[in-house]
């Protein structure tokens, strides 16, 4: 697609400065001092989709942040690609670890990305690989080659677990209407190694809290006597994986689908380089669950993790006390046929049993969602896989994903359409950390491939 490529060549700066602008708004949908910032991510959203040539643009506001909707049909026979993406992002917390200003976009090179990267919260999750979809489809409608029919749904509340849209596919049930769901929200292997998404684990997430005493005590006094919550938490998760690092919670495993050899050969085949991945995080080595392989454990096994553990004091010095509560916030990643509100029952009841008589404790439940497995035997993914191959000039390899996306097994169910996971972020993008970027490299180039996926998605259904 000669005329395409030129297109982008022409417009580069201007792609990148756009991008910036959007980057230049905190859309932290989990802060609600940032409100106003999400009205004005989804209002930039509207007019660039507008002047790319949308029809039906509106923002449609749901009990929490809006959703910015769009539309080019250019005719009613030709098969509909409905864009998600989300708008919203990840608090940039913790400040000071960024070596610029999260919402101050800037240009920098990288070993991974000598030809630059751009460096912001939201760069690569999701805004850069979000935008690049309304810089595909602008170049489509100026090139006079929109090959189909095209939908835009972009959310604000993805980082939040997307609480208001299955409510909202329910009720535009007729307005999404689409034959396939396209999606810039993962990773590749690498720049020379495309792949394409065809798996994402599901997600069982809880609060825990273990309450000992009244009140905070001198631990001087009642130290030795009265059981310690902070002491009681931490024993009770250590006791949640066994020397295997398995997960001691009964059932947890019951439901497990069990992967082939075959596929876990064909998948272990991947390009992965140990050395690479310990050294990118300075760890010495990795470690999980006996019998599996890196990859395998960051895709087809569950996972129980602590993202968050405090109680007693954290202030400047020492204070000697006995704390009255201990907190923890676990996520568990889930794989094919584990069903997220099951495994939340079953953590809760384990939680519950594990608990010795001198604590009382609590179990709230937050969001979840279900696990995704995408077949490379449909016509949307033979086109991606055409789309990625002739832009990258090397063919994707299908691989599944560890990160979540509960709206995918949502799509399925309330509007009985699959979706394409064609992502351009690479798992170092430090998604959800501080410094997140994404190539500039990659940004072109997905916005290149975009048009190659309609191209060959609607030939398939002539
Ligand atoms: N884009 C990510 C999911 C992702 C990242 C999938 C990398 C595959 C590779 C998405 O924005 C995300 O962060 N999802 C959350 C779940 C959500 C319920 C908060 C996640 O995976 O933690
Ligand atoms: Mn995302
Ligand atoms: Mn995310």
């Amino acid at each position: 697609m000669e005329g395409l490529n030129k297109y982008v060549e022409e417009n580069k700066q201007r792609f990148l400065d756009e991008l910036f602008e959007l980057l230049r708004i905190p859309s932290v949908s989990a802060d609600s001092k940032h409100k106003g910032d999400m009205i004005k991510a989804a209002e930039f959203l509207k007019e660039k989709l507008t002047s790319a040539g949308a029809e039906k643009v509106e923002i449609i506001s749901t009990p929490g942040h809006p959703i910015v909707y769009g539309e080019k049909i250019v005719d009613e026979n030709l098969p509909t690609v409905l864009v998600y993406g989300h708008y919203d992002v990840q608090p940039p917390d913790p400040l000071e670890l960024w070596d610029t200003e999260p919402f101050k976009p800037v240009v920098k090179k990288t070993d991974i990305h000598p030809e630059g990267a751009v460096f912001a919260r939201g760069a690569c999750d999701d805004k850069g690989q979000m935008y690049m979809h309304v810089k595909a489809f602008e170049a489509m409608q100026q090139l006079g080659d929109m090959p189909c029919n095209i939908k835009f749904m972009i959310e604000g509340e993805e980082e939040v677990g997307s609480e208001h849209l299955g409510d909202f596919c329910r009720k535009y049930k007729e307005k999404l209407d689409c034959d396939v769901i396209l999606i810039s929200d993962t990773a590749m292997i690498g720049k020379d190694n495309p792949s394409i998404t065809t798996g994402l684990r599901g997600l069982s997430y809880v609060e825990v809290e273990v309450i000992g005493p009244n009140r905070d005590l001198h631990s001087g006094v009642y130290g030795g006597a009265v059981d310690n919550p902070v002491n009681v938490l931490c024993e009770m998760i250590a006791s949640m994986k066994d020397e295997n690092n398995h997960i001691t919670i009964e059932g947890f495993y019951d439901k497990v689908a069990t992967v082939s050899d075959e596929e876990r050969k064909m998948m272990n085949k991947a390009p992965f380089d140990l050395n690479a991945y310990t050294s990118d995080l300075e760890i010495a080595d990795v470690s999980g669950e006996k019998g599996y392989t890196t990859l395998e454990r960051t895709s087809i096994r569950p996972t129980l993790d602590v993202n968050g553990i405090w109680g007693g004091y954290i202030g400047e010095g020492a204070k000697t006390v006995l704390p009255s509560k201990a907190y923890a916030k676990i996520s568990m990643r889930l794989v094919p046929n584990q069903r997220s509100e099951e495994i939340t029952k079953l953590f809760t009841s384990h939680f519950k049993k594990i608990a010795p008589p001198t604590v009382k404790v609590k179990v709230t439940p937050h969001h979840g969602g279900e696990a995704v497995v995408v077949t490379t035997d449909s016509d949307e993914y033979r086109a991606a896989h055409r789309a990625i191959e002739e832009a990258f000039g090397k063919a994707p390899i299908p691989q599944r994903s560890g990160g979540s996306i509960p709206i995918v097994p949502l799509f399925e169910e309330v509007l009985g359409v699959k979706s394409i996971l064609m992502g351009f972020g690479l798992d170092s993008d430090a998604l959800h950390s501080p410094n997140e970027h994404y190539g500039l490299f990659n940004y072109y180039k997905g916005i290149e491939t975009i048009p190659l996926f309609f191209k060959y998605y609607s030939a398939t259904k002539k």
